[in-house]
């Protein structure tokens, strides 16, 4: 019996749709108030005709990363977990709240997993971790998480997250830890990274960066593998391709049919910091996030490719496919 945790969020909804097609024995943790309907709205997108009958599929159970009663209970019968939940913010007040839902919940989870032999756990990490060589190399799994460097609080929590997953691996538990590039995904499109899609049609900029993205199908299909397969105790960059911002906002709008979106320079992302910084009507951001959106960070997804003998769907062909359901949703023409 598989548990996942995050099964409402936009990868965990698309993990349910994999589990029930693939007819996987499975149970998803919600908490107490998540709503459940927008995992059927999701399955509706894909599968029209069968959306109510997987959807039925799903066993729930109530629970929350920082109840530890609650996770014990959820964990009965259970043999692999995929541990997809977050909390994701970079408002700089949050920082309690994401070390508290990120590194203690995974610290919990991941101890309970020990105590009840668990066969096999895989995480969700992210790539935010990985940091950098001065040679300009693309980032691979070597890479390693440096202090000296200036990093979002949301990215240190997941740091911490992944420490305690390692912790876990040492203390007998076998994972896969998966640092996953941004996840283009449907549905979900107020929270996380489904709100791309409303920056993309709103904001008339872009920033100067690059980054990693994957498809949700693509992130599903390789995690499942992975579980399924006698590999452990290893993390993989699940990248599709590295595409700048530029590329990515104005594929979107063109699929939009709105005008291209103009650069913003990183002196002024910077100064929109600072005053953010001192100015309470100037929209929040951090000078982590400047850097995040103004770095030119490039993964590299050998590792995953030669371990599945895997093929990424190109990343053009997953923005349109999910920016022509966001329309849909949403009834904008
Ligand atoms: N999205 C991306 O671009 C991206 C990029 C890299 C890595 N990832 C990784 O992929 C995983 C899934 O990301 P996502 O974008 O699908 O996240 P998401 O849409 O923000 O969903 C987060 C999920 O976590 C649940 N959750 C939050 N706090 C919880 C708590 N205290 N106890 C139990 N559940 C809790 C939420 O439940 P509610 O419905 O109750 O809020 C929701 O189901 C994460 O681990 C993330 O690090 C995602």
């Amino acid at each position: 019996m598989i548990l996942i945790t995050g099964g409402t969020g936009l990868a965990g909804s698309y993990f349910l749709l994999e589990f029930s097609r693939k007819n996987k024995n499975f149970k998803a943790l919600a908490r107490k108030n998540a709503s459940k309907q927008k995992v059927l709205d999701l399955f509706k997108l894909y599968e029209p005709e069968r959306a109510e009958e997987f959807f039925q599929r799903i066993e729930w159970v109530e629970g929350d990363l920082q109840d530890i009663p609650s996770l014990e209970s959820a964990l009965e019968g259970v043999s692999e977990v995929y541990h997809l939940a977050e909390k994701v913010s970079f408002d700089e007040k949050k920082a309690d709240e994401l070390y508290k839902i990120n590194v203690e919940g995974t610290k919990n989870l991941v101890s309970l997993c020990i105590d009840k032999k668990i066969n096999k756990f895989c995480f969700a990490g992210n790539i935010a971790i990985l940091d950098p060589k001065l040679d300009g190399t693309k980032i691979t799994e070597e890479a390693e998480w440096d202090f000296k460097r200036l990093h979002s609080d949301y990215a240190a929590s997941k740091y911490g997250a992944e420490m305690e997953v390692w912790r876990g691996s040492q203390e007998g538990l076998n994972v896969v830890i998966v640092n996953t590039g941004i996840v283009l995904g449907s549905g979900n499109w107020g929270q996380s990274c489904g709100t791309l899609y409303d920056f993309a049609r709103k904001s008339i900029f872009f920033p100067s960066g690059t980054t990693g993205y994957i498809d949700v199908s693509d992130m599903a299909e390789i995690c499942i593998r992975l579980m399924d397969s006698e590999i452990a105790n290893e993390r993989f960059i699940l990248v599709s391709e590295n595409v700048s911002y530029e590329k990515v906002i104005q594929t979107l709008r063109n699929i939009f049919k709105q005008k291209n979106a103009r650069p913003i320079s990183d002196f002024w992302l910077k100064k929109i910091a600072f005053l953010s910084r001192i100015q309470p009507f100037v929209p929040s951001l951090s000078k982590a996030s400047v850097a995040g959106l103004t770095g030119k960070s490039e993964y590299s997804n050998e590792k995953i490719k030669k371990m599945l003998n895997y093929e990424f769907q190109p990343i053009e062909k997953s923005l349109e496919f999910h920016a022509k359901n966001y329309l849909k949703q949403k009834k904008f023409k």
